[in-house]
C-alpha cells in the first residue's frame, strides 16, 4: 500500500473541482482496507467512491481513501428471477449494461447516472420512474471504527426519496463494499410511465420495448438534457425536488398557475426544483467558468477551472432567491466538503 501525497482530485470527481488531497490511497481489497483504517498513522480519513454526488470546496487534510473495490458476481438464478452482487467501486452505469448484455431487468431507467455501485445506495439513486431500493437486495458494509462487516438490508437502509440511513443515523460510519440486486431474467417489467421515456420510444416507433431499448430511450434523453461531467462538469441535480404542503401549493398556484407537482400524498406535493430555478431567471446564467445548465436549471455546472466555494455561493444565492420568490426551502442534494 503506498500512499500517495498532493494528489489533485479534478479527475475523481464528476464537478471537476482541482483541490488536493494531503494524502491519497486507492484501495482494491477488504484486506487493506481493514488494515488502513486500523493504522493510527492517519486518524481521520475521508471516503472516495466515484464522486459524483459531492462539491468539493477546499484541499483535503484527512487520508482521502479511493474506495477502488472491483468485480460482479451471479449469486444464483432461477427460471424469472437472479441475484448479482456488484462490487462498490464498479462504474455504475457500465454495470447496468453488463446487466442488459445478460439480459437481467430493472435498472434500465438507471442508465447513465454518474457515480459507483458503492454509492448508489447512500442517495437511493432514482431516474424515470424507477429507484435502487425497487432492485436493492441487500449490501454489506464495513464498520469504520470497528472493523466488522455488516449486512444491511432492504429495511434497515431505509431507504427515501435521495436519503437512506448512511446520510442519517450512520453518515460517516460504514463503508459499503458492494451491494446485491434482484432482477429479472424474464418477463422484465417495463417501465415507460415516465413521460418522455414514451415519447422518446413513440419517436423511435418502438412499440414493444426491450430492456436494451427503454436503456438507450433514458440515455437519449439524459444526453440531450444533462450534461456529460467528461465534458462540463457537473454532479447531476444539485438540489432535491422540495415537498411542500397542498396549502401552500394551492396558494403558489395562484400565482404561477403554470408550477407543475407530483402528489405525494393528501396533504403533500412534490415541486421540481428545476422549473422554480427556471423561473427564478438563472437558467442559463454563466458567472465566469461555472454557472446553471442550459437545458436543466437543477444542475449547476463547472465549465473549466471552476472554484468550489464559487459554485457553493451560487447555490447559496439560489436558495435565498428561491425563499424570496416562492417561500420554498432548497435543500441541497449533492454532498458539500
Ligand atoms: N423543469 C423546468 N425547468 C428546468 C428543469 C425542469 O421547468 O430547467 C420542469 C420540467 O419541465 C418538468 C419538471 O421540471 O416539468 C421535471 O423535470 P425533469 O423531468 O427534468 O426532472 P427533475 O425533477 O428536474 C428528477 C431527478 C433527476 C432525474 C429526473 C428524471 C431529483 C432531484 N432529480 O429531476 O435526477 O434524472 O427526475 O427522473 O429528483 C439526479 O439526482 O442527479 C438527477 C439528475
Amino acid at each position: 500500500m503506498i500512499i500517495q501525497k498532493n494528489i489533485s482530485l479534478k479527475s475523481f470527481n464528476t464537478f471537476g473541482i482541482d483541490v488536493c488531497a494531503k494524502h491519497f490511497l486507492s484501495v482494491n481489497n477488504i484486506a487493506d482496507l481493514k488494515k488502513v483504517l486500523k493504522s493510527q498513522i492517519y486518524p481521520d480519513k475521508f471516503i472516495l467512491g466515484g464522486g459524483s454526488n459531492m462539491l468539493l470546496t477546499k484541499d483535503i487534510e484527512k487520508l482521502v481513501l479511493h474506495i477502488n473495490l472491483k468485480g460482479i458476481e451471479v449469486i444464483s438464478k432461477t427460471d424469472t428471477s437472479v441475484f448479482v452482487k456488484a462490487n462498490a467501486g464498479e462504474n455504475w452505469h457500465e454495470f447496468v449494461i453488463w446487466c442488459i448484455e445478460q439480459n437481467f431487468g430493472g435498472i434500465e431507467n438507471l442508465s447513465l447516472i454518474p457515480g459507483n455501485v458503492g454509492t448508489a445506495p447512500i442517495q437511493n439513486i432514482g431516474a424515470y420512474g424507477v429507484e435502487l431500493k425497487d432492485v436493492f437486495e441487500s449490501c454489506e458494509a464495513l464498520h469504520i471504527a470497528s472493523g466488522e462487516i455488516k449486512t444491511f438490508t432492504k429495511e434497515d437502509c431505509q431507504f427515501d426519496y435521495r436519503n437512506s440511513v448512511f446520510k442519517n443515523e450512520l453518515k460517516g460510519q460504514y463503508i459499503i463494499l458492494n451491494v446485491a440486486f434482484k432482477l429479472t431474467t424474464q418477463n422484465h417489467t417495463i417501465k415507460t410511465s415516465y413521460g418522455a421515456i414514451s415519447n422518446e420510444l413513440e419517436n423511435q416507433n418502438i412499440t414493444k420495448p426491450t430492456i436494451k431499448d427503454v436503456s438507450n430511450a433514458v440515455i437519449a434523453i439524459r444526453s440531450s438534457k444533462l450534461p456529460d461531467p467528461k465534458e462540463i462538469g457537473n454532479s447531476g441535480s444539485f438540489f432535491k425536488n422540495p415537498i411542500i404542503s397542498v396549502t401552500q401549493f394551492e396558494k403558489l398556484k395562484h400565482n404561477f398557475p403554470d408550477i407543475p407537482s407530483y402528489t405525494i400524498s393528501n396533504e403533500l406535493v412534490k415541486v421540481p426544483a428545476g422549473w422554480l430555478i427556471e423561473h427564478a431567471g438563472f437558467k442559463g446564467k454563466t458567472f465566469g467558468d461555472y454557472g446553471v445548465h442550459k437545458n436543466q436549471a437543477l444542475v449547476l455546472v463547472n465549465y473549466g477551472n471552476a472554484n468550489g466555494g464559487d459554485i457553493l455561493n451560487l447555490s447559496k444565492l439560489i436558495q435565498l432567491t428561491i425563499k424570496r420568490i416562492f417561500d420554498i426551502n432548497l435543500e441541497a442534494e449533492v454532498n458539500i466538503f
